[in-house]
């Protein structure tokens, strides 16, 4: 038996303009796990079992947009496989779907972990490659994924990111002072795929005042690392409200996350944003020890589903690998 996870991710910074090619900065929330157990399997044929969503299909009977069977297929082709043994692959998730927290991402980069490794394939997993396998998988869900998603779930530490070809930037960066960060559900799904296809048709319509709010965005995701690494909260909190006030601008709010981002605004966060997709999902709040449980109980009652704490700092498990 082989088991394999990954962590969810926030998106701190940029999100939406992240796929134009401006910079944009995220972490792991890595109290948040997707989970890939793979056996051998008695019966033939590879199994594939996701208890939470009632799932339980074969590969070969799976239906063509399974995420899951995807993943396998992808990986067999990318280790040049000619042949899978008989498997059992159970898949579970302490991420919410649909909700601006990569669910999707965690999943598939666990998958491929765990197979990976009850496979043998260890000369050919280092974090780059389950990056890019996760990001072929992204694209079969998404359309246009910027890249963002898959580099955090696979390397599970903070990066600024940028998407530019033939290579994405992808650094590391100090975290002088540790972020404590308010993850508040609205309880919303949302899907990614066409919250980022109604941006493109308004880019599409209105290029020059989306391309304006675009480079807004780059402006407050370079500025905010710059505050990040000097240790300057106060400064990474406003840049968090007006990021918050472009991506009203892009529409991609709604009147939950508005609800949310006020609230906690308004109890002495030190800002506030929608994170993800958006039109649902999850927000974030920076706030200080002090102000912690204040603002997490004015989440509650502006009627977050749950809201849970998580801290960014320097250290990040998979620092060895480098980026
Ligand atoms: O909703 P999520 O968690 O998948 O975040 C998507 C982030 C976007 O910037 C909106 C899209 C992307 O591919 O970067």
């Amino acid at each position: 038996m082989t088991r394999a996870t990954a962590p969810g991710k926030i998106i701190l910074f940029g999100e939406h303009a992240v796929v134009y090619g401006r910079p944009a900065i995220a972490a792991p929330v890595s109290q948040l796990r997707a989970t890939a157990v793979v056996e051998d399997s008695l019966t033939p044929g590879i199994r594939l079992i996701a208890p939470d969503l009632n799932a339980d299909v074969l590969l070969h009977e799976a239906p063509p947009d399974d995420p899951v069977a995807a993943v396998v297929l992808q990986l067999q082709t990318a280790a040049h496989l000619t042949h899978l043994p008989d498997l059992t692959i159970t898949i579970t998730s302490q991420i919410p779907v649909a909700s601006g927290l990569g669910s999707g991402a965690a999943i598939t980069a666990a998958v491929i972990r765990a197979l990976a490794a009850h496979l043998g394939l260890t000369d050919l997993v280092s974090d780059e490659w389950v990056s890019n396998l996760t990001f072929e998988i992204e694209k079969i869900h998404h359309g246009t994924p910027s890249g963002i998603d898959n580099t955090v779930v696979a390397y599970e530490r903070p990066v600024y990111f940028e998407r530019i070809q033939p290579h994405n930037r992808i650094e590391p960066f100090a975290v002088a002072q540790p972020l404590r960060l308010l993850v508040a559900d609205t309880g919303q799904s949302s899907s990614t795929k066409v919250v980022v296809g109604d941006v493109r048709r308004q880019w599409q319509a209105e290029p020059a005042t989306f391309e304006a709010i675009f480079d807004g965005c780059g402006h407050i995701a370079r500025a905010a690392r710059q505050a990040i690494e000097a240790g300057d909260l106060a400064e990474v909190g406003r840049l968090m409200n007006d990021n918050h006030r472009l991506l009203q601008a892009m529409t991609v709010s709604s009147p939950a996350l508005d609800g949310l981002v006020a609230a906690a605004q308004a109890c002495g966060a030190l800002g506030a944003k929608l994170s993800g997709a958006g039109r649902g999902g999850n927000m974030i709040a920076l706030v200080t020890p002090e102000r912690e449980t204040a603002v997490r109980q004015a989440l509650l009652r502006a009627s977050a589903r749950t809201v849970i704490t998580t801290i960014l700092t320097a250290t990040s498990p998979n620092l060895e690998n480098g980026i």
